[in-house]
């Protein structure tokens, strides 16, 4: 593992000990994160997503199967369904929460033949995501929630989300929208943080942890992978793949972990650095300093899902 991640247990009450030095976190965690909350976090983190995180507009983790962060991993989850797309038969393609169109801008220059559609609920997204792909034909960006889709049924023949339905406030909800809009035989790929199965029986520091890192990511929480799979099943799905990639993303982690503790360790500066730069900074930081300790102790998993209708 990458030498410079922390995720020993001994070491965690002492960060939390420095969250708490500079934000009211535990504040945090009764909190009922709604629509607006989401919006209103990812409108306000856009310098840290650009500046710290994808300049080229990825919203989402790296894949690093070799344990050593490199940003051609921002891409791995994209190459991973182009692999499931047969273009003879996959038409229609949906992204749910497509973010800034890094994912569909992709995979629609690479698949001319296929029209993508890609929905979000933050308008500045959307607006990025517009402009960036106003030349490409196969591809179309609309504000759409995905709770609620505005499609008819069985338009689909491939639906995807990459670390969006954890915002979701009614997962059954969303796989129930999915699995209508999907054609029969049509493919639900997700990659996404879940909680483990047994989150309610880890340590209190680290459940703390994983509810703290959860709100400051504006999801209410994280559902448990075996509880989302079951809702997935009486939904009417068929399980065709699911791995638990966790390790694949501690590279990434562990690149925004180093930063966060900086971040930390200097509260004086991290006060000036707030005065200057409000928005969502320190719970950005809060996130990507607990989550390797959550992923590395089993509390949060990073699963990629292939559902079948
Ligand atoms: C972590 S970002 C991922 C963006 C993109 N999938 C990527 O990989 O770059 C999550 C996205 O989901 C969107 N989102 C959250 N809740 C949503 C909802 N109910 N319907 C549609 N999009 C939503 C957010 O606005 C945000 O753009």
């Amino acid at each position: 593992m990458n030498k410079e991640i922390v995720v020993n247990l001994n070491e965690l009450d002492t960060y939390l000990r420095k969250i708490y030095q500079v934000f009211p976190a535990l504040e945090i965690l009764d909190k009922n994160i709604k629509h607006d909350n989401i919006v209103s976090y990812y409108r306000h983190s856009s310098i840290i997503y650009k500046y710290i995180h994808s300049y080229r507009g990825a919203v989402h983790m790296a894949l690093n199967y070799n344990g050593t962060f490199d940003k051609e991993g921002f891409y791995t989850q994209l190459n991973e369904i182009i692999r499931l797309i047969n273009v003879s038969t996959v038409k229609n393609v949906l992204e749910l929460g497509a973010g800034k169109g890094f994912n569909s801008i992709y995979l629609a220059n690479k698949l001319p033949e296929t029209q993508f559609s890609g929905i979000d609920i933050t308008d500045e997204h959307l607006k990025i995501a517009n402009r960036k792909s106003r030349h490409i034909k196969n591809l179309n960006f609309t504000y759409g929630d995905f709770h609620q889709l505005n499609y008819a049924a069985a338009s689909f023949d491939l639906i995807f989300d990459l670390e969006a339905i954890c915002h979701a406030q009614d997962s059954r909800k969303v796989l129930s929208e999915v699995f209508r809009v999907l054609k029969k035989g049509g493919q639900f790929v997700v990659y996404d943080g879940f909680r483990e199965k047994d989150f309610d029986s880890l340590p209190d520091n680290l459940v703390q942890a994983s509810i703290m890192t959860e709100k400051a990511l504006a999801v209410n929480h994280f559902e448990k992978i075996d509880v989302w799979m079951d809702m997935a099943y009486q939904e009417g799905f068929k399980l065709k793949f699911k791995k638990n990639l966790s390790n694949a993303i501690m590279p990434n982690l562990g690149r925004l972990q180093l930063l966060a503790r900086k971040y930390f360790e200097m509260p004086f500066l991290t006060n000036i650095f707030l005065k200057i730069c409000p928005g969502y900074t320190t719970p950005n930081c809060i996130a990507v300093m607990l989550m390797p300790f959550t992923m590395h102790h089993k509390a949060h998993g990073y699963y990629n899902v292939v559902l079948e209708k």
